[in-house]
């Protein structure tokens, strides 16, 4: 059952219930995924997405390809399952969630030599569970810490959407903006509409609307007027993948906030959980940036908006670099400078009860 009427993703029984989240905010539609490959395609098309979100349903669809793996023994069971967890870390590249997410999982059968092939079914089946209810309890301890750099009546800028929809429920960034709302209804949060997929306009903006949280969108490019204006205290973004010394990939345009929020002495803090972090990775440059379909930029609502022929670029995301962020707010505390320390440190600390 879902928790909240934003949740994104929940069991219902042996079916994995996912909101379309394309057609949102017009329509509310539910699919109904019964095998992996029906998962995988939701990730791969967006009707699933936000880093967390993924990940989750990473683990989802592992469990239940392992429900419906034939296999006579435990070892054919594993090499069945290998080969999935690969097809599903592959379906999107840049979030670091979904393969921590299948890594997670996968741990399961490694961890039970012992277990035979309905055990180990059952066991991944649980992991994939832990792994959502886990994701909403970090959101809320994000969301504590996070609310102490809002200021009273504080004007927030967010970015994409890092909201309940992009996790398991209640979100990162947009964790943040509930806790700080909880305490202070006087703040305010501009959106930007995200071009090209608009997951700022239809969804960040839907999930404030439906909080009743004071809210207005813009366009990707009032944001530095805004700043200069001194409307905004303080920019609070979410992220797909965090390299170890703190450079961040998050949403294509969030580099840009990133330069114009120091440009004008305004803080700009990233939101996410621990999954987030990638310790392989000594800085941003080897973060894979998924590159999408053009037509997401030449076209709009299904409408050519350019001239016909038009060649057009469609990275997904873009890496913000360490200097440019002011903290990294995750479910163990925010992290500050220097963040190759402090983000080892957080690696290390125990989980929020
Ligand atoms: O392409 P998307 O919509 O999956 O991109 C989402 C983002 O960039 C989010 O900001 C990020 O995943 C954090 S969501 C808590």
């Amino acid at each position: 059952m879902p928790g909240s009427s934003l949740r994104p993703i929940w069991w219902d029984g042996d079916v994995v219930m996912i909101v379309d989240q394309r057609l949102l905010p017009h329509k509310h539609k539910v699919l109904r995924c019964t095998t992996p490959d029906e998962v995988i395609r939701a990730i791969k098309t967006m009707a699933i997405r936000g880093a967390p979100a993924v990940g989750i349903a990473g683990a989802m669809a592992a469990a239940l390809g392992a429900r419906t793996l034939t296999a006579a023994d435990v070892a054919t069971f594993r090499r069945k399952f290998t080969h999935l967890c690969h097809r599903i870390r592959a379906a999107r590249p840049t979030g670091n969630n979904l393969s921590w997410a299948v890594d997670a999982v996968f741990a399961v059968v490694i961890e039970n030599p012992g277990a035979d092939v309905p055990e180990l079914q059952r066991l991944i089946r649980r992991k994939s569970e832990e792994i959502l209810a886990e994701d909403v309890r970090f959101n809320e301890a994000i969301g504590r810490w996070g609310a102490e750099v809002v200021p009273k009546g504080g004007r927030i800028l967010t970015y994409c959407n890092a909201g309940a929809l992009a996790t398991g429920d209640y979100g990162t960034a947009l964790g943040v903006v509930r806790a700080a709302f909880a305490v202070d209804p006087s703040i305010h949060v501009t959106c930007c509409e995200t071009r090209p997929f608009l997951q700022g306009s239809r969804l960040t903006a839907y999930e404030l609307m439906t909080e009743k949280i004071p809210c207005t969108l813009i366009t990707d490019n009032a944001a530095g007027s805004l700043m200069q204006q001194r409307k905004i205290d303080v920019v609070i973004v979410g992220a797909d993948r965090i390299a170890a010394n703190g450079d961040t990939a998050n949403k294509i345009g969030t580099y840009m906030l990133a330069v114009l929020a120091n440009a004008h002495g305004v803080p700009f803090y990233v939101a996410a959980p621990r999954s987030t972090i990638d310790p392989t990775l000594p800085n941003g440059a080897g973060i894979p940036i998924e590159q999408r379909d053009p037509k997401e930029v030449t076209h709009f609502y299904g409408r050519l908006v350019a001239p016909r022929g038009m060649k057009a670029e469609n990275p997904a995301f873009d890496v913000t670099p360490h200097r440019l962020i002011t903290g990294i707010i995750t479910e163990v505390g925010i992290i500050r400078k220097p963040f190759t320390r402090g983000i080892r440190r957080a690696l290390e600390a125990p989980p929020p009860a």
